[in-house]
């Protein structure tokens, strides 16, 4: 195959043809965002954007990046996450879709960094993200680039709570619609999709039976319900974390047992992370797991389970038992860690199904289109999707699966805008 003249840095090309196959398949479950395709190439809202996503390279993310380019937009693409690439989907971009794509599976981290900054290279006008790495680097090491860029979009809970802390610093320097916290993204998207693809990643992994197990699920967000509810539906015993009174008490009425982790470290057979946050899983953790405990992060960094405590902690050296898997050795006992900690749905499987990601790349297609139409009106803030954007993904969604709702009788209507009716 002759080598294609725009720039890249993808593992294989010979993989094109499979990551083709597989990038049709899940656009077949992605209506929503077909249809934004298909009036996309009418209208062209993206007409002279140049786009840089930093975005998980899936084949749901090359569905995404096809609209945008259907759209009028110069596309450029790499990862979100050293293990998250799918390589046979970066061949493809490349090949098929002439996206300047910088992308490899296992990269480590100068790589994954020099990778952004072939992004920025290109001087993008509008940043889409996946954990703000992109809109990090942008303002601390290119900062002569920021004025160039129009507006962003951030994908997921961890970029988001990143971006309004620059903001409360007055560190941000353009706006950025947090497309997670779009209701059509975060109780899809975070609930079903990480629910399922984590314990899809974990099985994939280890070939555990999940019935049975008793199964520590640390976080009760969108995501950790997910998990939890899933792993019940597994037949597993579900123990839930939390440092929020609600979030536990919520969990608590969903019918699963909460307890400190200090507590369930010693009960569990399986953790899982999904908080967001640092060190959930630490030294005094590991020494209470018991024999052949498997770890595992489905939260965005790979900071939730420490693993540097770990690796001094153990007897020896870390080694490789599974693809995926890596055994250490605390006080005799074996713990498996899971992808390196890193995202487990997106490293060890496939990341979220394509059915749900329609409605979160709906979400990113239409907030793109949305700051390029609005950006002389724009402050340098975190903005929501607009209402109407989401309730419009979810009206798509609900008529490509073919359900329909009531309407309001002019009388409901008029009774739900009014305030003199009561007992
Ligand atoms: N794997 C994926 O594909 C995927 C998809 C969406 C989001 N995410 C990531 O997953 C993480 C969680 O997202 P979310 O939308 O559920 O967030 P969320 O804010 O809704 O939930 C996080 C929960 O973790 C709890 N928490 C924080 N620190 C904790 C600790 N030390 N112990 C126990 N609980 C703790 C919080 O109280 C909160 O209830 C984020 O990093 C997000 O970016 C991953």
């Amino acid at each position: 195959m002759p080598t294609p003249s725009i720039d890249h840095d993808v593992a294989d090309l010979g993989l094109a043809e499979l990551g083709r196959q597989r990038i049709a398949w899940a656009d077949a479950n992605m209506p929503v965002l077909t249809s934004i395709r298909d009036r996309f190439a009418k209208e062209r809202p993206l007409e002279g954007a140049v786009v840089a996503a930093c975005l998980h390279v899936t084949t749901e993310t090359a569905n995404l990046l096809r609209t945008l380019k259907a759209g009028g937009a110069e596309v450029l693409a790499c990862a979100s996450n050293p293990l998250s690439t799918q390589d046979d989907v970066a061949a493809s971009l490349v090949v098929d879709e002439g996206i300047p794509t910088f992308a490899v599976k296992g990269e480590d981290s100068e790589r994954y960094y020099a990778h952004i900054d072939a992004l920025l290279d290109r001087h993008p006008t509008l940043t889409m993200d996946d954990g703000c790495d992109l809109v990090s680097r942008i303002h601390q090491k290119r900062p002569d680039q920021v004025g160039e860029v129009v507006a962003g979009t951030e994908e997921t809970t961890t970029g988001v709570i990143r971006l309004r802390a620059m903001q409360a610093e007055g560190a941000l320097k353009y706006p950025i619609v947090a497309v997670n916290d779009a209701d059509t993204k975060h109780m899809f998207d975070n609930r079903y999709g990480t629910g399922q693809s984590t314990l899809d990643g974990i099985i994939r992994a280890t070939n555990v039976l999940l019935a049975g197990k008793r199964v520590v699920v640390a976080g009760y967000g969108y995501c950790g319900k997910g998990v939890a509810s899933r792993a019940r539906g597994h037949g597993a015993q579900v123990i839930v974390t939390e440092i929020d009174p609600l979030r536990g008490l919520e969990a608590v009425m969903d019918g699963f047992r909460v307890e400190p982790m200090e507590q369930a470290a010693a009960e569990g057979d399986i953790f899982i992370t999904v908080t967001g946050n640092r060190d959930v899983l630490r030294t005094e953790h590991f020494e209470l797991m018991q024999d052949g405990a498997i770890v595992a992060n489905s939260g965005h960094f790979d900071i939730e389970i420490d693993l540097v405590a770990l690796g001094q902690l153990s007897e020896g050296q870390r080694r490789a038992v599974r693809p995926m898997v890596e055994e250490f050795v605390v006080r005799g006992k074996r713990i498996l860690v899971v992808a390196e900690g890193r995202l487990v749905n997106l490293s060890a499987a496939e990341g979220h199904p394509a059915a749900v990601m329609d409605m979160s790349f709906a979400n990113q297609a239409l907030a793109g289109e949305w700051v390029m139409a609005n950006a002389a009106t724009l402050e340098r803030r975190v903005y929501d999707v607009p209402r109407n954007i989401d309730a419009e993904i979810a009206r798509l969604k609900l008529d490509t699966m073919g359900v329909a709702l009531d309407r309001l009788t002019p009388a409901q209507e008029l009774y739900l805008s009014s305030w003199e009716t009561g007992t």
